[in-house]
């Protein structure tokens, strides 16, 4: 897919116009060349380098073109104070050709390129296209290393429950509505707010995950809005993480950690599309889709008073629930057979092992309270190079799983001996709610875990009070 575009009104990332900030302190030229630029890019001007940095500042550029010969600051000032506030909005230098020893200088110091004052729009354009993909390449690989580096899973399903999740998102994925995801620890939060991301027209531009709580609670305003030079102490000029989304997502996980006043900024972006940076004043205009997760109950967060009651109205709006997996069991074994081979890989082994029937109805009938996350783990220590030589892999070849269960069917055998009927009617109870609570309901793969009919199961989860 192209980075930029040509459309009628003007030159194009995605969606957006490119926003061009052209310092230089001859009003003339200023004129004339803003004049010719408008066709191309919205263009603000700023004359003189005081002007130039208190623009930059005050709204979002994606690029710069900077002349050095400004009379009230050193141009290589500028320059530094622009790459220090954000260094990925490349930096053009606007160079007669007398002085092509300043814009090599300027380059060693940061620039980004340079070009002649009698620029012909075509060459500008040109680079300027250049620049922003590489832009978005640098950025993308310092934010997304850690992903890379982990390699991110496939994201894998098969029960209905999941499906209709799936059919509702592609529904709303396109209009950039902000999305809250909730659901026990390690249900595939973080990964489902990567899947809307790349089932999005934003999927070209940066996605930005931002756990709240890894962010000492003072800093989370700095951290997401950026900063103005002594905001407070030791305060510099920095980009927050809204602007590092810009036209893309920025996923805010664990938001029971975000502190009142973020919520209040929070709230306003969302209505107004603006943000302001910490010791600043000036909003700054962005086009950011937001995702929000938390693994708490969020009502019970509002009622405690952790979040506020207006921000908790304005985001819980469009709330996907992704359920525990001993809710979803037929996502297990897909997602089991995912990580053998997955991990499997890792020691060279490529292979389509058979599953016993003994270790499938422990990776069923197992709980999995850390969910996937405990499901991929279990797997991934349990591999071993000795795999190769298997053709069928057995409950013991997953000593974590194999001693859960053993501990589950301690916690059986130790039942009080009562009378047959009682007994039946205890154990069909607590079967059937069990069974009836793991598959969400659904009859159909209540069906297929049980091996009963349907009409059989209706007719119990009636009698049961559970439908
Ligand atoms: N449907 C899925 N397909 C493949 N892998 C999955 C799926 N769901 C979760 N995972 C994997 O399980 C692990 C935990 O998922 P994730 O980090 O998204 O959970 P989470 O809901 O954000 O948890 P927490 O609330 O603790 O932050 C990750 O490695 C993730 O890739
Ligand atoms: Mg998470």
């Amino acid at each position: 897919m192209s980075f930029c575009y040509k459309t009628k009104k003007g030159y194009n990332i995605g969606k957006m116009k490119v926003n061009l900030l052209l310092i230089d302190d001859d009003t003339s030229f200023l004129k004339d060349a803003s004049e010719i630029l408008k066709a191309d890019f919205n263009v603000i001007t700023a004359e003189g380098g005081k002007k130039g940095i208190n623009a930059f500042q005050s709204d979002y550029f994606n690029v710069v073109l900077l002349d050095l010969m400004l009379p009230d600051m050193h141009g290589f000032e500028v320059l530094e104070k622009i790459k220090e506030m954000n260094p990925f909005v490349p930096v053009i230098i606007i160079t007669g050709y007398a002085d092509v020893e300043k814009a090599v200088e300027a380059m060693k110091r940061g620039a980004d390129d340079f070009i002649p004052k009698d620029f012909n729009l075509g060459v500008l354009r040109e680079k300027i296209k250049k620049l922003l993909e590489t832009r978005d390449l640098k950025i993308s690989h310092k934010f997304l290393k850690s992903e890379l580096e982990h390699e991110r899973n496939e994201f894998i399903y098969a029960s209905e429950v999941m499906k209709k999740i799936i059919i509702e998102l592609e529904k709303i994925v396109n209009l950039d509505l902000d999305v809250l995801l909730v659901g026990e620890t390690g249900v595939g939060k973080d990964l489902m707010a990567r899947q809307i991301h790349e089932m999005s027209k934003r999927r070209d531009k940066n996605f930005v995950p931002v756990n709240i709580a890894g962010i000492e609670p003072n800093l989370v305003d700095s951290e997401l809005f950026g900063t103005v030079k002594g905001a407070f102490t030791d305060a510099i000029n920095r980009v927050g993480r809204f602007e590092l989304a810009q036209n893309g997502t920025l996923y805010l996980s664990e938001i029971a950690e975000i502190p009142h006043n973020v919520q209040i900024k929070l709230l306003y972006f969302l209505q107004y599309k603006e943000i302001t940076r910490v010791g600043s004043n000036k909003g700054i205009k962005l086009d950011v889709r937001l995702i929000f997760a938390t693994n708490a109950d969020i009502e019970k967060l509002r009622k405690e008073g952790k979040i506020r009651d207006d921000f908790y109205y304005r985001i819980a709006g469009t709330q996907i629930y992704i359920p525990p997996l001993r809710e979803r069991v037929d996502d297990i074994i897909p997602l089991a057979r995912y990580f053998i081979k997955k991990y499997c890989l890792k020691y060279g082994i490529k292979k389509d092992f058979e599953l016993s029937e003994e270790l499938k109805s422990a990776l069923l009938s197992y709980h999995w309270p850390g969910n996937v996350r405990e499901l991929e783990s279990m797997i991934m220590s349990s591999i071993r190079p000795e795999f190769e030589m298997v053709d069928e892999l057995r409950l013991e070849h997953f000593p974590y799983l194999f001693s859960v269960i053993e501990d589950l069917k301690r916690g059986k055998d130790e039942f009080e001996f009562k009378p047959y009927k009682i007994a039946e009617r205890e154990f069909k109870k607590s079967y059937f709610s069990e069974l009836f609570k793991r598959v969400g309901g659904d009859i159909k793969s209540a069906s297929k875990v049980s091996g009963l009919s349907q009409k059989y199961l209706q007719r119990v989860f009636k009698s049961l009070g559970l439908i």
